[in-house]
């Protein structure tokens, strides 16, 4: 480069006469004397070729194009060094990728397509299932240890696939493989969080704030069974258990609004039946149902569960049935019955919370992002 631009300013000493003018002499003088004719702050800024003549060296053209075209074959070449250093024998340029807020809206519009697409599970959508992949991945988290957590996946592998708690959550991690291999950048454990922050979004539920971060990490890291809660047990257990991950009275009842959606399954936890009659929207219903209806013991043979009295159709696990028993539960589940506006906003805020528990992340918390929902 510094070899073309010495050419090229050699060229330009050489060619600098071409730009002389072609002001014959007396023209010049006449010039001359009509400015020394005008006063002082008439004359303004009288160029150095009105006075000097425009230069005073001969020269011609050629000199000038040679020195520009050796100066743009140069940049052409510098730039091909630059950019494909291959071409010169050197390792080919790796460029990294660093995605950003566009390319996770991409990952959310794939994961959204394929859950209006594949409306043939369950009650129509996959969504409810996403939603517990995600809880299920964050719900290990252990305070004191800072182990579990949503980084990592480690749900990936056994023993962690198998704990009882996980069962059937394998539906929900095969239907994001084939987003996973369109956006492979994408770790798991960012892909099931955003799974679980679409799914709450496509089910008309709050916007879900989030980050990306998230590192895969190997089986080692699975965390041991008995960390997500039992639904047979009472409030005792309810407050160990997400007391364990930090979290108070409020904020428990605020997130067991997600049974709201979805069902039991009695292949998978041995529970059976839906929670709402719209188990795939999301709204304050669970704690309207659990408030104005009757719930009695089903009869059955499997374990203990409630049903609603007058249609037999829904169904309580024992620890929903906590939230209307305990007096501190009871004053939030009352709250979020009578005002979606406030379960949407605690739910949203705990939901934000409980996805990001033990996650070291870079991006900062007054930058998360905000996806577009598919009907916004
Ligand atoms: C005391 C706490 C909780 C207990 C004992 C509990 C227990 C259960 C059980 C037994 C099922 C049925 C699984 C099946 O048979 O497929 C279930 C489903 C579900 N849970 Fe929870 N859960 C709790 C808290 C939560 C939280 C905090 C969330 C999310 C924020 C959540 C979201 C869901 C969803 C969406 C389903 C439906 C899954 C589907 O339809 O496949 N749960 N839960």
């Amino acid at each position: 480069m510094a070899s073309a631009s010495r050419a090229f300013s050699r060229a330009l000493r050489t060619a600098a006469p071409t730009l002389r003018s072609t002001t014959t002499r007396s023209a010049r003088l006449a010039a001359l004397s009509q400015a020394t004719q005008r006063k002082p702050w008439q004359r303004g800024f009288t160029s150095s070729s009105d006075e000097d003549g425009p230069d005073k060296y001969p020269g011609n053209p050629t000199g000038l194009l040679v020195g520009a075209a050796t100066l743009f074959t140069g940049a052409v070449v510098y730039g091909l060094y630059t950019q494909k250093p291959e071409l010169f024998g050197q390792e080919p340029k790796r460029r990294i990728f660093v995605p950003r807020f566009g390319d996770y809206q991409k990952v959310y519009d794939a994961i959204a397509k394929r859950l209006h697409e594949h409306d043939n599970y369950d009650d129509g959508s996959y969504g409810p299932v996403l939603l517990r992949l995600a809880w299920h991945a964050s719900g290990t988290y252990d305070k004191l240890t800072n182990t579990g957590g949503s980084n990592g996946a480690t749900m990936r592998f056994a023993p962690e696939s198998d704990h009882g708690a996980n069962a059937g959550l394998k539906a929900a991690r095969d239907f994001l493989e084939p987003v996973k291999e369109a956006f492979p950048w994408i770790t798991y454990s960012d892909l099931w969080i955003l799974a679980g922050v679409c799914s709450i979004q496509e089910m008309q539920g709050p916007k879900i704030p989030y980050r990306a971060g998230r590192s895969d990490r190997d089986l080692s890291f699975c965390t041991p069974d008995g960390r997500l809660p039992d639904a047979s047990k009472d409030g005792s257990h309810i407050r160990a258990i997400f007391g364990r991950m930090g979290f108070g009275d409020r904020e428990m009842v605020a997130l067991s609004g997600a049974h709201a959606l979805g069902r039991c399954h009695t292949d998978r936890s041995g529970y059976h039946g839906p929670w709402t009659f719209s188990p795939t929207t999301l709204t304050n219903d669970y704690f309207k149902l659990l408030l104005d209806e009757k719930w009695a013991y089903k009869k059955w043979n499997g374990p203990k569960q409630f049903e609603d009295v007058k249609t037999k159709t829904l169904m309580m696990l024992p620890t929903d049935m906590e939230l209307v028993k305990d007096k501190a539960f009871r004053k939030y589940t009352e709250l979020y019955a009578k005002d979606n506006d406030a379960f949407f906003k605690d739910f949203s805020d705990a939901v934000v919370t409980l996805f990001e528990l033990g996650v070291p992340f870079e991006q900062p918390e007054d930058l998360r992002y905000t996806f577009k929902s598919s009907f916004d």
